[in-house]
């Protein structure tokens, strides 16, 4: 067998890592594609670097575009990679333009897809993610879902053949990387307390290319006067520095950092009093470590955290924004151990596609 990896956003490059590991321990031959849709050394090297992900064969160079253009670019690109490598399956991860670009340019040429993280719904078409997730999701020939509620959508949608619940990819990296937390060191260089600061991300469409959105969520967190640490994604600092009268801007209590890397992330997380975020992998892992997450969105796909009690949606509202932050207590119940899988996922993928 032969494997081509499709990856090119941040998400994706935590998400192949134990698949990568898993493929090595056996031999089997694996390549990396790296679309190149992420760039910038915050959002794309430091993955590699930090988690030893193995470096790509190729890397296409895409970089930022508007929708079609971005995703054309991908498909005429991988295409060609796939015809020069002809490996005998690709896989594509999540749900972004390089999932899609790689689903399609491999089933174009009749070479099998795996799609992990299959079965997620927003159900709302207008937002690029769910277009991607469900043409990606119709032409998989093997769907490795990570939680029971994705396998239920995919089942609404009578697509059953070819697919697992495996658990979450990201789960497996999140355990693994537990004994490499150097929480006080960042703590420190930041001058941060642990729970005595709040921890921000925004990068959707639907809120940072919204100028009435953003300014509602920054003018909520400005109210409180805590502390807010806010990595900011280059999508939402671009359209922060198109304006002038954003909350955040010149207000000494928002540290308004560049992205950071994944232990540092997981730091940050880790030690918030609460996380505000519209990002899925920091809704989890906000829940992974129990810490409350009030999510800037009007649904999400990781619908578990929320039942539990743990995440708390709240759109861009900025008296519903300010309530949460203000809340004390969380009303969480206790789901179950195994809503995410057990750390594993990546070796129930190979075991799947090896043993076919
Ligand atoms: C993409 C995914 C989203 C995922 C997110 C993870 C799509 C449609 N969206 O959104 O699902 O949650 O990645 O972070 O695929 N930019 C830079 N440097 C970079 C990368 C981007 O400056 O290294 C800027 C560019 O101005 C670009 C903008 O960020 O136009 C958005 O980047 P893009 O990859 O198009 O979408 P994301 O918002 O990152
Ligand atoms: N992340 C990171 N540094 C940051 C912000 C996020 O390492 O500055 C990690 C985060 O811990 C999670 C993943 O990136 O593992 C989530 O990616 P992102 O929010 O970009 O995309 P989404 O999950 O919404 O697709």
């Amino acid at each position: 067998m032969e494997v081509a990896s499709i990856v090119g956003a941040r998400p994706q490059f935590i998400k192949v890592k134990p698949v990568a590991n898993a493929f090595n321990k056996i031999g089997t031959n694996h390549i990396l594609v790296h679309t190149g849709q992420h760039y910038d050394y915050e959002m794309s090297k430091t993955f590699f670097d930090q988690l030893s992900i193995p470096e790509p064969a190729y890397n296409l160079g895409v970089g930022s575009h508007t929708q079609g253009k971005q995703t054309a670019l991908m498909l005429q690109r991988i295409e060609h990679v796939l015809l020069e490598q002809r490996p005998t399956l690709v896989i594509v991860y999540g749900d972004t333009n390089s999932t899609l670009a790689g689903a399609l340019a491999a089933v174009k040429l009749h070479i099998p897809v795996a799609h992990v993280e299959a079965g997620l719904r927003s159900h709302r078409l207008d937002m690029p993610e769910e277009v991607n997730r469900v043409l990606t999701d119709r032409i998989s020939k093997f769907l490795f879902c990570p939680t029971e509620t994705a396998m239920e959508n995919l089942r609404r949608e009578g697509i059953e053949e070819g697919s697992s619940m495996v658990g979450d990819v990201m789960y497996d990296v999140f355990l693994e990387s537990q004994g490499l937390l150097n929480g006080s060191r960042l703590l420190f260089e930041l001058n941060l307390i642990p729970k005595e600061y709040l921890l921000l991300t925004i990068h959707r469409a639907e809120n940072s290319d919204d100028l009435n959105r953003l300014e509602s969520i920054l003018a909520a967190l400005a109210e409180t006067k805590q502390k807010v640490v806010f990595p900011m994604h280059p999508r939402t600092q671009n359209a922060l520095i198109k304006t002038e009268n954003l909350a955040c801007k010149d207000n000494e209590n928002f540290l308004c950092i560049k992205p950071v890397g994944y232990l540092d992330m997981l730091t940050l997380e880790k030690n918030a009093q609460k996380i505000l975020t519209d990002s899925g992998g920091v809704q989890k892992e906000a829940y992974w470590f129990r810490v409350p997450c009030i999510t800037l969105r009007d649904e999400t796909e990781w619908v578990e955290t929320v039942e539990s009690g743990w995440n708390t949606l709240v759109g861009a509202n900025k008296e519903r924004i300010a309530t949460v932050v203000a809340s004390s207590s969380v009303s969480t119940s206790e789901v179950a151990q195994d809503t995410y899988g057990d750390g594993s996922a990546a070796e129930r993928v190979i075991n799947t596609l090896t043993t076919l």
